[in-house]
């Protein structure tokens, strides 16, 4: 049978795709460092997986969770905006020296497709929405360069090795196990749970910010189907995956607000460094390539992810 390797199976993306895998009966080894990657988030599979403690950084590691694989879905990073402005070399060492390691376990192992976790980063500031992935990439913070180098690496995998990787540049994935509580935390996550504890959120700038918010379940589908379309279809190409819609922040705190019956007000703070203006995807090369379709939409994303927050952190009493 076909085994898996999904990397950064502790984190929130990794481990709602281990989950995924698993319902379809498949074999999976999943790897984290546990660095942002948290154990409860695999307490609901660890019996069913191959787990390996692994850090990427480390290159015999990286190859040893490559033997015997078919497939890695490389969701591993040190994500975060402004934690790769605040230190670079600690995101640059993690998702640059990580990604290629793995791809280096791959090409030993004749690892038959890896599907790596891009980011919407990648087109930074320029003019002309929605974003398509034809656009010359301009990435503003050390994160998004990172990001796009290693889709820039896993082409080059592609096209010297012939080892089939597809990239899938993510628009702010939001759901179920996604991190409140670090000062890095995406916006989604970290409103939700102040709104719970009746704290008052601070939105970055004047929250005219777009944002194209995606639900995970619409991205773990699009890693499935990426990793099984034809190879003529995908391979050594890069895709959007979001819903196709922008939501400014100040809509989505209203939105977020009367979904928890929160009466107050945002607080405003500077414009955080290294942040895009805005963001919305074109989504269909995906749509032409593999059939994603978002099947899960902003409001109905919102009212689930409140509800496994609400099962989480609000009662009985606030960790
Ligand atoms: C970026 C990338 C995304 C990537 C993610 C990884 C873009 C468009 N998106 O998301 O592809 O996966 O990094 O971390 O570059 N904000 C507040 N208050 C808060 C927290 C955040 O106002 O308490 C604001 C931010 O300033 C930003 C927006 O909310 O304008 C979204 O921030 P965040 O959720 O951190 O994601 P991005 O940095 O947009």
């Amino acid at each position: 049978m076909a085994v898996s390797l999904v990397t950064g199976c502790a984190g929130f993306i990794g481990s709602t795709i281990v989950e995924a895998l698993l319902l379809r009966g498949e074999h999976v080894r999943g790897l984290d460092n546990f660095e942002t990657g948290n154990r409860e988030n695999m307490a609901g599979f660890l019996e069913q997986i191959e787990f390996m403690e692994c850090d990427l950084r480390n290159a015999a590691a990286a190859a040893a969770a490559c033997k015997g694989i078919d497939f890695i879905y490389h969701t591993a990073a040190l994500p975060s905006v402004p934690r790769s402005v605040m230190d670079p070399r600690t995101s640059h060492d993690a998702n640059i020296e990580g990604t290629f390691n793995l791809l280096e376990g791959a090409r030993a192992a004749s690892v038959r497709r890896i599907v790596y976790s891009a980011s919407s980063s990648a087109y930074g500031d320029q003019p002309g929405f929605p974003r398509r992935e034809n656009m010359v990439p301009m990435p503003i913070s050390p994160y998004a360069v990172q990001k796009l180098l290693g889709e820039v690496y896993l082409q080059s995998y592609w096209q010297v090795y012939g080892l089939e990787t597809v990239s899938l540049r993510y628009f702010n994935i939001f759901g179920p196990r996604q991190d409140p509580s670090s000062p890095y935390s995406g916006v989604m996550a970290r409103f939700i749970l102040q709104m719970l504890r009746g704290e008052q959120p601070t939105i970055y700038g004047d929250g005219e910010q777009g944002r194209d918010f995606t639900y995970v379940d619409n991205v773990v589908a699009a890693n499935i189907a990426a990793m099984h379309a034809p190879a003529d279809k995908v391979a050594g190409r890069v895709f959007n995956i979001a819903c196709g819609e922008r939501h400014t922040l100040n809509e989505t705190y209203r939105v977020l607000a009367q979904l928890l019956n929160f009466n107050q007000e945002p607080a405003y703070g500077p414009p955080r460094a290294g942040d895009v203006r805005d963001s919305h995807a074109d989504i269909s090369a995906a749509r032409e390539a593999f059939d994603y379709h978002p099947a899960v939409g902003f409001e109905e994303g919102l009212r689930r992810t409140i509800a496994w927050y609400k099962q989480q952190y609000a009662a009985p009493a606030v960790k």
